[in-house]
């Protein structure tokens, strides 16, 4: 069965409720030219209830940008799984490169953090990808491969909870993509991973996305290659004009 595109939105710590919410609004009327894929928003958490109520029943999902492992507790600033599917959310991004080089999450946080998500049922979107340094010492696969091994403690109905999203740092936020052929590259490497690790069954209904400076002049170029099932889409996203034209793409 040939892996249906998903355009996942990223807002980081950008919008506020009222944005978010005619953002909303704004995609609910355009979802009629947006047909066969599928479309995810991952607004700050604040914003996450009121979008989940505008998109009840369009099929666009809604997601959380992070969270914490535990169920609950005396963690001041953290927010549960348990609490995510509270507000009606599905999703949760998983080691984003700004977590990971920013707030300074390892391997180790992500691991724990992937296993909540799955536990709890959420759809994780674990997000990979090599720094420029890496990848100008010829490092990178070697680099990504490190960042999967959290992967390999999925047990197999586990796996349909799980998209892995490619986004080189050096690409976010940059206005440099990579290529078509560089992402295709990788995404067929994560892709190898995923099939030594849970099967080629596994490993060819897995959606592997694409990160990093994704625009509407560079949207088709990427999504018409077979490896790349869709797009991480942090900067253009936060217009929706942007937003629409690369989930159209
Ligand atoms: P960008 O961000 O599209 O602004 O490069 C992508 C991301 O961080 O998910």
């Amino acid at each position: 069965m040939p892996r249906k595109k998903l355009i996942a939105a990223n807002w980081k710590m950008q919008m506020t409720v009222r944005e978010a919410e005619s953002f909303a609004v704004g995609l609910k009327n355009a979802l009629p030219e947006l047909t066969d894929r599928d479309l995810a928003l991952f607004p700050p958490f604040f914003a996450v209830p009121f979008t989940v109520r505008i998109l009840e029943g369009t099929g666009v999902v809604v997601g959380a940008q992070d969270l914490y492992w535990e169920k609950q507790g005396a963690f001041t600033g953290e927010i549960s799984a348990q609490m995510i599917v509270d507000v009606g959310a599905t999703h949760v991004l998983v080691g984003h490169s700004e977590r990971r080089h920013v707030i300074g999450e390892s391997n180790d946080v992500v691991a724990r953090k992937l296993g909540s998500a799955i536990d709890s049922g959420l759809v994780a979107v674990l997000c990979v990808g090599e720094r420029l340094e890496d990848r100008e010492r010829g490092e990178a696969e070697a680099y990504v491969g490190d960042q999967l091994s959290v992967i390999t403690n999925l047990r197999a109905e586990e796996w349909s909870r799980l998209v892995i999203a490619y986004e080189p740092v050096w690409a976010i936020g940059t206005g440099k993509n990579a290529t078509p052929d560089d992402a295709e590259h990788m995404h067929r490497y994560i892709r190898g991973v995923v099939d030594r690790h849970a099967g080629t069954d596994t490993a060819s209904s897995l959606r592997i996305l694409y990160g990093g400076s994704v625009k509407p002049e560079n949207a088709s170029g990427l999504l018409g290659r077979g490896e790349i099932d869709g797009a991480l889409v942090g900067g253009a996203s936060l217009a929706l004009d942007s937003f629409v034209e690369i989930a159209a793409a």
